[in-house]
Protein backbone atom coordinates (compact mmCIF):
# COMPACT_ATOMS: atom_id res chain seq x y z
CA UNK A 1 0.00 0.00 0.00
CA UNK A 2 1.60 3.20 -1.10
CA UNK A 3 0.57 6.75 -0.13
CA UNK A 4 1.53 10.28 -1.15
CA UNK A 5 2.72 12.51 2.40
CA UNK A 6 4.43 14.93 0.65
CA UNK A 7 4.44 18.20 1.75
CA UNK A 8 1.43 17.14 4.27
CA UNK A 9 2.13 17.25 8.59
CA UNK A 10 1.87 14.44 10.29
CA UNK A 11 -0.48 15.01 13.53
CA UNK A 12 -1.85 13.26 16.76
CA UNK A 13 -5.42 12.19 15.26
CA UNK A 14 -7.66 14.69 16.95
CA UNK A 15 -9.75 12.94 20.38
CA UNK A 16 -13.16 15.05 19.96
CA UNK A 17 -14.44 14.31 23.48
CA UNK A 18 -17.99 16.00 22.84
CA UNK A 19 -20.01 14.01 20.17
CA UNK A 20 -23.44 12.99 20.04
CA UNK A 21 -24.03 10.53 17.13
CA UNK A 22 -27.35 9.88 17.82
CA UNK A 23 -27.24 5.68 17.63
CA UNK A 24 -29.77 4.83 18.84
CA UNK A 25 -33.30 6.46 18.44
CA UNK A 26 -32.26 9.84 16.38
CA UNK A 27 -30.29 7.92 13.52
CA UNK A 28 -32.27 10.68 10.70
CA UNK A 29 -30.29 13.09 12.21
CA UNK A 30 -26.64 11.00 12.41
CA UNK A 31 -25.55 7.57 13.40
CA UNK A 32 -22.87 5.77 13.98
CA UNK A 33 -21.68 5.32 10.53
CA UNK A 34 -22.32 8.67 9.40
CA UNK A 35 -20.61 10.38 12.31
CA UNK A 36 -17.72 8.80 12.35
CA UNK A 37 -16.97 8.78 8.78
CA UNK A 38 -17.51 12.88 9.37
CA UNK A 39 -14.83 12.38 12.54
CA UNK A 40 -12.12 9.89 9.57
CA UNK A 41 -12.69 13.54 7.33
CA UNK A 42 -11.88 15.76 10.57
CA UNK A 43 -8.80 14.44 11.22
CA UNK A 44 -10.61 13.22 14.22
CA UNK A 45 -9.64 9.38 15.20
CA UNK A 46 -11.57 9.13 18.27
CA UNK A 47 -14.93 10.54 19.69
CA UNK A 48 -16.41 10.30 22.87
CA UNK A 49 -20.23 10.16 22.29
CA UNK A 50 -23.11 11.99 24.22
CA UNK A 51 -25.49 9.56 26.16
CA UNK A 52 -28.64 11.52 25.01
CA UNK A 53 -29.93 9.15 22.67
CA UNK A 54 -32.90 6.70 23.16
CA UNK A 55 -32.78 5.10 25.53
CA UNK A 56 -30.51 7.51 27.64
CA UNK A 57 -28.02 5.78 28.57
CA UNK A 58 -27.94 5.24 31.89
CA UNK A 59 -28.24 1.31 32.62
CA UNK A 60 -25.84 -1.46 31.97
CA UNK A 61 -28.23 -3.10 29.09
CA UNK A 62 -28.83 -0.20 27.52
CA UNK A 63 -24.64 0.66 27.68
CA UNK A 64 -24.52 -2.73 26.21
CA UNK A 65 -26.76 -2.45 22.74
CA UNK A 66 -25.33 0.54 22.47
CA UNK A 67 -21.90 -0.80 22.20
CA UNK A 68 -22.54 -3.37 20.24
CA UNK A 69 -24.20 -0.88 17.36
CA UNK A 70 -20.47 1.18 17.87
CA UNK A 71 -18.71 -1.96 17.03
CA UNK A 72 -20.67 -2.51 14.05
CA UNK A 73 -20.62 0.95 12.45
CA UNK A 74 -17.99 3.07 13.72
CA UNK A 75 -14.74 3.70 11.25
CA UNK A 76 -12.96 5.65 13.95
CA UNK A 77 -12.19 4.64 17.95
CA UNK A 78 -15.10 5.94 20.39
CA UNK A 79 -15.85 6.25 24.08
CA UNK A 80 -19.38 6.31 25.53
CA UNK A 81 -20.96 8.40 28.19
CA UNK A 82 -23.27 7.30 30.89
CA UNK A 83 -25.73 9.87 32.96
CA UNK A 84 -25.70 10.39 36.12
CA UNK A 85 -29.26 11.35 37.62
CA UNK A 86 -31.38 11.90 39.93
CA UNK A 87 -32.35 8.50 40.36
CA UNK A 88 -29.67 6.40 38.97
CA UNK A 89 -26.67 6.62 41.03
CA UNK A 90 -26.86 3.12 41.77
CA UNK A 91 -26.29 1.90 38.59
CA UNK A 92 -22.43 3.29 38.67
CA UNK A 93 -21.13 0.15 39.53
CA UNK A 94 -22.86 -1.82 36.41
CA UNK A 95 -22.21 0.98 33.85
CA UNK A 96 -18.23 0.73 34.64
CA UNK A 97 -18.17 -3.02 34.37
CA UNK A 98 -19.81 -2.33 31.13
CA UNK A 99 -17.61 0.15 29.57
CA UNK A 100 -18.15 4.02 29.77
CA UNK A 101 -15.48 7.04 29.08
CA UNK A 102 -17.07 8.67 31.81
CA UNK A 103 -20.10 10.35 33.30
CA UNK A 104 -22.12 12.55 31.76
CA UNK A 105 -24.17 15.27 34.18
CA UNK A 106 -27.14 17.01 33.07
CA UNK A 107 -27.43 20.63 35.17
CA UNK A 108 -29.39 22.08 32.70
CA UNK A 109 -32.34 20.87 29.73
CA UNK A 110 -30.98 20.56 26.54
CA UNK A 111 -31.98 18.24 23.86
CA UNK A 112 -33.65 14.67 25.07
CA UNK A 113 -34.93 16.38 28.52
CA UNK A 114 -32.82 14.50 30.64
CA UNK A 115 -33.87 15.12 34.04
CA UNK A 116 -32.06 17.33 36.35
CA UNK A 117 -30.42 16.35 39.10
CA UNK A 118 -30.54 18.38 42.40
CA UNK A 119 -27.74 19.82 44.22
CA UNK A 120 -28.57 16.96 47.05
CA UNK A 121 -28.49 14.00 44.16
CA UNK A 122 -25.22 15.50 42.69
CA UNK A 123 -23.21 15.14 46.06
CA UNK A 124 -24.38 11.85 46.11
CA UNK A 125 -23.59 10.56 42.50
CA UNK A 126 -20.00 12.36 42.99
CA UNK A 127 -19.23 10.93 46.13
CA UNK A 128 -20.49 7.64 44.13
CA UNK A 129 -18.22 8.24 41.41
CA UNK A 130 -15.23 9.97 43.34
CA UNK A 131 -13.33 6.43 43.73
CA UNK A 132 -13.92 5.04 40.59
CA UNK A 133 -11.64 7.64 39.44
CA UNK A 134 -14.23 8.27 36.76
CA UNK A 135 -14.21 11.63 35.06
CA UNK A 136 -17.73 13.52 35.29
CA UNK A 137 -18.18 15.87 32.42
CA UNK A 138 -20.86 18.76 33.25
CA UNK A 139 -23.66 20.41 30.88
CA UNK A 140 -22.78 23.61 33.62
CA UNK A 141 -26.31 25.36 33.23
CA UNK A 142 -28.55 25.96 36.20
CA UNK A 143 -32.28 25.30 35.22
CA UNK A 144 -34.35 26.85 37.28
CA UNK A 145 -32.48 30.05 36.08
CA UNK A 146 -32.76 29.51 32.76
CA UNK A 147 -36.29 28.53 32.97
CA UNK A 148 -37.76 31.72 34.62
CA UNK A 149 -36.07 33.97 31.85
CA UNK A 150 -36.70 31.99 28.96
CA UNK A 151 -40.86 31.83 30.00
CA UNK A 152 -40.57 35.34 30.16
CA UNK A 153 -39.50 36.12 26.80
CA UNK A 154 -41.97 33.57 25.65
CA UNK A 155 -44.81 35.24 27.60
CA UNK A 156 -43.66 38.29 26.24
CA UNK A 157 -43.87 37.41 22.65
CA UNK A 158 -40.03 36.89 21.94
CA UNK A 159 -39.42 34.70 18.77
CA UNK A 160 -36.14 36.29 17.32
CA UNK A 161 -33.59 34.22 17.19
CA UNK A 162 -30.97 36.45 19.88
CA UNK A 163 -33.92 35.81 22.50
CA UNK A 164 -31.88 32.47 22.36
CA UNK A 165 -29.38 34.30 23.84
CA UNK A 166 -31.07 36.42 26.53
CA UNK A 167 -32.90 33.21 27.61
CA UNK A 168 -29.32 31.72 28.95
CA UNK A 169 -27.37 34.44 29.89
CA UNK A 170 -23.73 33.95 31.47
CA UNK A 171 -24.53 33.49 34.50
CA UNK A 172 -26.61 30.21 33.97
CA UNK A 173 -23.30 28.86 33.72
CA UNK A 174 -21.16 30.57 35.72
CA UNK A 175 -23.04 29.69 38.76
CA UNK A 176 -23.22 25.67 37.92
CA UNK A 177 -19.87 25.78 37.43
CA UNK A 178 -18.84 27.20 40.82
CA UNK A 179 -21.40 24.93 41.84
CA UNK A 180 -19.68 21.59 40.05
CA UNK A 181 -16.55 22.57 41.67
CA UNK A 182 -17.56 23.15 44.85
CA UNK A 183 -19.10 19.39 44.87
CA UNK A 184 -15.60 18.24 42.99
CA UNK A 185 -13.61 20.11 46.03
CA UNK A 186 -15.73 18.12 48.68
CA UNK A 187 -16.06 14.57 47.05
CA UNK A 188 -12.65 14.52 45.60
CA UNK A 189 -14.75 13.58 41.53
CA UNK A 190 -12.64 14.51 39.22
CA UNK A 191 -15.42 17.08 36.54
CA UNK A 192 -14.67 17.95 33.50
CA UNK A 193 -16.45 21.75 32.35
CA UNK A 194 -17.99 21.11 28.35
CA UNK A 195 -18.28 23.44 26.55
CA UNK A 196 -17.35 26.85 28.08
CA UNK A 197 -18.94 29.90 26.34
CA UNK A 198 -18.35 32.95 28.22
CA UNK A 199 -15.12 35.14 29.69
CA UNK A 200 -17.50 34.71 32.77
CA UNK A 201 -16.78 30.95 33.52
CA UNK A 202 -12.92 31.08 33.65
CA UNK A 203 -13.33 32.87 36.95
CA UNK A 204 -14.77 30.28 38.68
CA UNK A 205 -12.66 27.40 36.42
CA UNK A 206 -9.27 29.55 37.53
CA UNK A 207 -10.14 29.24 41.21
CA UNK A 208 -11.03 25.77 41.40
CA UNK A 209 -7.67 25.05 39.62
CA UNK A 210 -6.17 27.22 42.47
CA UNK A 211 -7.82 25.56 44.77
CA UNK A 212 -6.41 21.93 43.46
CA UNK A 213 -9.78 20.93 42.36
CA UNK A 214 -9.18 18.29 39.25
CA UNK A 215 -11.22 20.18 37.02
CA UNK A 216 -10.62 20.48 33.07
CA UNK A 217 -12.76 22.38 30.55
CA UNK A 218 -13.14 22.57 27.27
CA UNK A 219 -14.52 25.21 24.81
CA UNK A 220 -15.64 24.99 21.21
CA UNK A 221 -15.15 26.80 17.65
CA UNK A 222 -18.27 28.16 17.73
CA UNK A 223 -17.77 30.48 20.81
CA UNK A 224 -13.97 31.37 19.81
CA UNK A 225 -15.20 31.93 16.50
CA UNK A 226 -19.21 33.62 16.51
CA UNK A 227 -20.50 36.05 18.20
CA UNK A 228 -24.17 38.21 17.76
CA UNK A 229 -23.73 39.30 14.37
CA UNK A 230 -23.86 35.81 13.60
CA UNK A 231 -27.23 35.39 14.84
CA UNK A 232 -29.05 37.49 11.69
CA UNK A 233 -26.97 35.40 9.07
CA UNK A 234 -27.53 32.41 10.56
CA UNK A 235 -30.97 32.89 12.57
CA UNK A 236 -31.95 29.24 14.02
CA UNK A 237 -29.13 27.61 12.51
CA UNK A 238 -27.16 29.31 15.28
CA UNK A 239 -29.39 28.04 18.24
CA UNK A 240 -27.10 26.01 20.36
CA UNK A 241 -27.24 25.21 23.88
CA UNK A 242 -25.30 27.08 25.55
CA UNK A 243 -25.82 29.85 22.91
CA UNK A 244 -23.06 31.57 21.07
CA UNK A 245 -22.53 34.68 23.09
CA UNK A 246 -21.17 38.33 22.21
CA UNK A 247 -18.07 38.81 20.73
CA UNK A 248 -16.82 40.44 23.68
CA UNK A 249 -16.32 36.89 24.66
CA UNK A 250 -14.19 35.58 22.00
CA UNK A 251 -10.66 37.08 22.76
CA UNK A 252 -10.88 36.02 26.49
CA UNK A 253 -11.43 32.30 25.56
CA UNK A 254 -8.55 32.74 23.13
CA UNK A 255 -6.61 33.77 26.05
CA UNK A 256 -7.37 30.98 28.57
CA UNK A 257 -6.82 27.95 26.30
CA UNK A 258 -3.41 29.93 25.83
CA UNK A 259 -3.18 30.30 29.43
CA UNK A 260 -3.94 26.69 30.61
CA UNK A 261 -7.36 27.54 31.64
CA UNK A 262 -8.91 25.67 29.14
CA UNK A 263 -7.29 22.38 28.43
CA UNK A 264 -9.07 21.48 25.13
CA UNK A 265 -11.11 21.80 22.26
CA UNK A 266 -14.25 19.75 21.77
CA UNK A 267 -17.04 20.48 19.44
CA UNK A 268 -20.12 19.41 20.88
CA UNK A 269 -21.17 18.23 17.11
CA UNK A 270 -24.90 17.85 17.32
CA UNK A 271 -26.88 17.40 14.62
CA UNK A 272 -30.74 17.70 13.17
CA UNK A 273 -32.07 18.07 10.33
CA UNK A 274 -32.71 20.91 8.08
CA UNK A 275 -36.14 20.87 8.75
CA UNK A 276 -35.47 20.69 12.32
CA UNK A 277 -33.21 23.64 12.56
CA UNK A 278 -35.20 26.03 10.19
CA UNK A 279 -38.80 26.39 11.57
CA UNK A 280 -40.26 29.46 11.81
CA UNK A 281 -40.84 29.79 15.80
CA UNK A 282 -37.16 30.08 17.80
CA UNK A 283 -38.02 27.94 20.26
CA UNK A 284 -39.28 24.99 18.31
CA UNK A 285 -35.66 24.75 16.72
CA UNK A 286 -33.55 21.92 17.34
CA UNK A 287 -30.01 23.24 19.15
CA UNK A 288 -27.36 22.61 17.84
CA UNK A 289 -25.34 21.76 14.87
CA UNK A 290 -22.52 19.34 13.45
CA UNK A 291 -18.80 20.03 14.00
CA UNK A 292 -16.60 17.31 14.02
CA UNK A 293 -15.42 17.47 10.90
CA UNK A 294 -14.58 21.53 10.59
CA UNK A 295 -12.92 21.88 13.76
CA UNK A 296 -9.49 21.03 12.37
CA UNK A 297 -9.75 23.35 9.73
CA UNK A 298 -11.15 26.04 11.28
CA UNK A 299 -8.46 25.81 14.04
CA UNK A 300 -5.81 25.17 11.84
CA UNK A 301 -6.73 28.93 10.30
CA UNK A 302 -5.63 30.25 13.40
CA UNK A 303 -2.03 28.39 12.91
CA UNK A 304 -1.63 29.57 9.34
CA UNK A 305 -3.00 33.21 10.88
CA UNK A 306 -0.20 33.21 13.46
CA UNK A 307 -2.15 33.17 16.38
CA UNK A 308 -0.48 29.79 17.92
CA UNK A 309 1.61 27.70 17.04
CA UNK A 310 0.15 23.86 15.60
CA UNK A 311 1.89 22.28 19.25
CA UNK A 312 -0.07 24.34 20.64
CA UNK A 313 -3.44 23.11 18.60
CA UNK A 314 -1.95 19.45 19.00
CA UNK A 315 -2.19 20.12 22.42
CA UNK A 316 -5.51 21.14 22.78
CA UNK A 317 -7.12 18.39 20.24
CA UNK A 318 -5.37 15.19 21.23
CA UNK A 319 -2.06 15.57 23.96
CA UNK A 320 -4.70 17.02 26.40
CA UNK A 321 -8.04 15.01 26.26
CA UNK A 322 -5.68 12.25 25.96
CA UNK A 323 -4.43 12.92 29.40
CA UNK A 324 -7.41 14.23 31.28
CA UNK A 325 -8.86 11.07 30.11
CA UNK A 326 -6.06 8.43 30.87
CA UNK A 327 -5.13 7.50 27.30
CA UNK A 328 -1.98 8.77 27.40
CA UNK A 329 0.36 5.89 26.56
CA UNK A 330 2.76 4.92 29.59
CA UNK A 331 6.07 3.76 28.52
CA UNK A 332 8.80 5.04 25.79
CA UNK A 333 5.79 7.06 23.96
CA UNK A 334 5.55 11.10 23.77
CA UNK A 335 2.83 11.80 22.01
CA UNK A 336 -1.03 9.87 21.86
CA UNK A 337 -0.72 9.35 18.40
CA UNK A 338 2.17 6.79 19.30
CA UNK A 339 -0.17 3.87 18.16
CA UNK A 340 -0.65 5.83 14.80
CA UNK A 341 -3.94 7.36 15.74
CA UNK A 342 -2.63 10.37 12.60
CA UNK A 343 -3.77 12.87 10.62
CA UNK A 344 -2.11 14.00 7.54
CA UNK A 345 -2.78 17.02 6.91
CA UNK A 346 -1.91 20.04 4.32
CA UNK A 347 -1.65 22.83 6.68
CA UNK A 348 -1.35 25.76 3.77
CA UNK A 349 -4.16 24.20 1.81
CA UNK A 350 -6.76 27.33 1.55
CA UNK A 351 -10.71 26.12 0.77
CA UNK A 352 -13.80 27.26 1.48
CA UNK A 353 -16.37 24.73 4.14
CA UNK A 354 -19.40 24.00 2.48
CA UNK A 355 -22.57 22.51 4.14
CA UNK A 356 -23.04 20.33 1.34
CA UNK A 357 -19.84 18.50 1.58
CA UNK A 358 -20.02 17.41 4.87
CA UNK A 359 -19.84 13.52 5.51
CA UNK A 360 -22.74 14.43 8.43
CA UNK A 361 -26.44 13.71 7.60
CA UNK A 362 -26.73 16.85 9.33
CA UNK A 363 -25.88 19.21 6.27
CA UNK A 364 -26.53 23.01 8.01
CA UNK A 365 -24.21 24.61 9.99
CA UNK A 366 -23.00 28.45 10.78
CA UNK A 367 -20.11 27.34 9.00
CA UNK A 368 -21.04 27.27 5.08
CA UNK A 369 -19.03 29.80 3.06
CA UNK A 370 -16.42 30.47 5.74
CA UNK A 371 -13.00 30.29 4.48
CA UNK A 372 -10.32 28.34 6.09
CA UNK A 373 -6.53 27.34 5.32
CA UNK A 374 -5.66 23.76 6.40
CA UNK A 375 -6.97 20.58 5.22
CA UNK A 376 -6.52 16.77 6.46
CA UNK A 377 -5.58 14.96 3.21
CA UNK A 378 -5.35 11.16 5.24
CA UNK A 379 -6.43 10.33 8.40
CA UNK A 380 -5.09 6.30 10.19
CA UNK A 381 -6.83 4.72 13.09
CA UNK A 382 -4.17 2.49 14.71
CA UNK A 383 -2.35 1.98 11.66
CA UNK A 384 -4.77 1.41 8.88
CA UNK A 385 -6.13 4.21 6.73
CA UNK A 386 -9.93 5.04 7.40
CA UNK A 387 -9.86 8.41 4.97
CA UNK A 388 -7.01 8.67 1.86
CA UNK A 389 -7.12 11.23 -0.55
CA UNK A 390 -10.45 13.02 0.95
CA UNK A 391 -12.32 9.59 0.54
CA UNK A 392 -13.57 6.74 2.82
CA UNK A 393 -11.07 3.74 2.79
CA UNK A 394 -13.55 0.88 1.60
CA UNK A 395 -14.04 -1.77 4.81
CA UNK A 396 -13.77 0.44 7.43
CA UNK A 397 -16.73 0.57 9.08
CA UNK A 398 -16.19 -1.61 12.24
CA UNK A 399 -12.62 -0.70 12.70
CA UNK A 400 -13.60 1.68 15.40
CA UNK A 401 -13.18 0.30 18.73
CA UNK A 402 -14.14 1.38 22.08
CA UNK A 403 -11.36 2.89 23.96
CA UNK A 404 -12.66 2.01 27.46
CA UNK A 405 -10.68 -0.79 27.21
CA UNK A 406 -7.32 1.28 27.41
CA UNK A 407 -8.42 3.74 30.12
CA UNK A 408 -6.57 4.02 33.01
CA UNK A 409 -7.71 6.59 35.74
CA UNK A 410 -5.72 6.27 39.22
CA UNK A 411 -7.73 7.05 42.22
CA UNK A 412 -9.03 10.35 42.83
CA UNK A 413 -8.94 11.94 46.55
CA UNK A 414 -11.11 14.52 48.24
CA UNK A 415 -9.35 17.63 49.24
CA UNK A 416 -11.45 18.10 52.09
CA UNK A 417 -12.43 15.39 54.92
CA UNK A 418 -14.73 15.35 58.01
CA UNK A 419 -11.18 14.80 59.69
CA UNK A 420 -9.39 18.30 58.14
CA UNK A 421 -12.72 20.19 58.83
CA UNK A 422 -12.50 19.63 62.68
CA UNK A 423 -9.04 19.46 62.82
CA UNK A 424 -9.15 23.63 61.08
CA UNK A 425 -12.06 24.31 63.51
CA UNK A 426 -10.02 22.98 66.54
CA UNK A 427 -7.53 25.48 65.78
CA UNK A 428 -9.36 27.97 65.92
CA UNK A 429 -12.12 28.00 68.54
CA UNK A 430 -13.73 30.96 67.28
CA UNK A 431 -14.98 29.17 63.81
CA UNK A 432 -16.02 26.06 65.85
CA UNK A 433 -18.07 28.23 68.36
O1 LIG B 1 -27.06 22.52 21.62
C1 LIG B 1 -26.97 21.44 22.18
N1 LIG B 1 -27.31 20.31 21.54
N2 LIG B 1 -26.51 21.39 23.42
C2 LIG B 1 -26.53 20.26 24.14
O2 LIG B 1 -26.11 20.27 25.27
C3 LIG B 1 -27.09 19.01 23.56
C4 LIG B 1 -27.01 19.04 22.10
C5 LIG B 1 -27.86 18.00 21.43
O3 LIG B 1 -27.81 16.83 21.84
O4 LIG B 1 -28.54 18.33 20.46
ZN1 LIG C 1 -24.27 20.21 26.76
ZN1 LIG D 1 -23.40 18.29 23.91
Amino acid sequence: ETFDATGLHILPGAIDVHVHFRDPGYTHKEDFESGTAAAAFGGVTTVFDMPNTIPTVADGETLKVKHAIAASKAHVDYGLYAVLGEDTIDKVPELIEAGIIGFKCYMGNTFGRIPTPSTGAMLEAFEMVAPTGKRISLHAETNSVMERRQKRLTESGRTDPLAHLASRPAVVAVEAVARAAILAEWTGARIHILHISSAAELGPLRDAKARGVDITGETCPHYLMLGEADYARCRGIIRVNPPVRESVNNEPLWAGLLDGTIDMIATDHAPHTPEEKTRADIWSVDCGFPGVETQMPLMLTEVAAGRYDIRDYVRWSAVNPAKVWGLYPKKGAILPGADADLAFVDLDHAWTLRDADLQSRSKISPWDGRKVVGLPRHTMVRGRFVMKDRALVADTKGHGRSVHAIQQMPEARPLHTDETLSAVTADRPEVAA
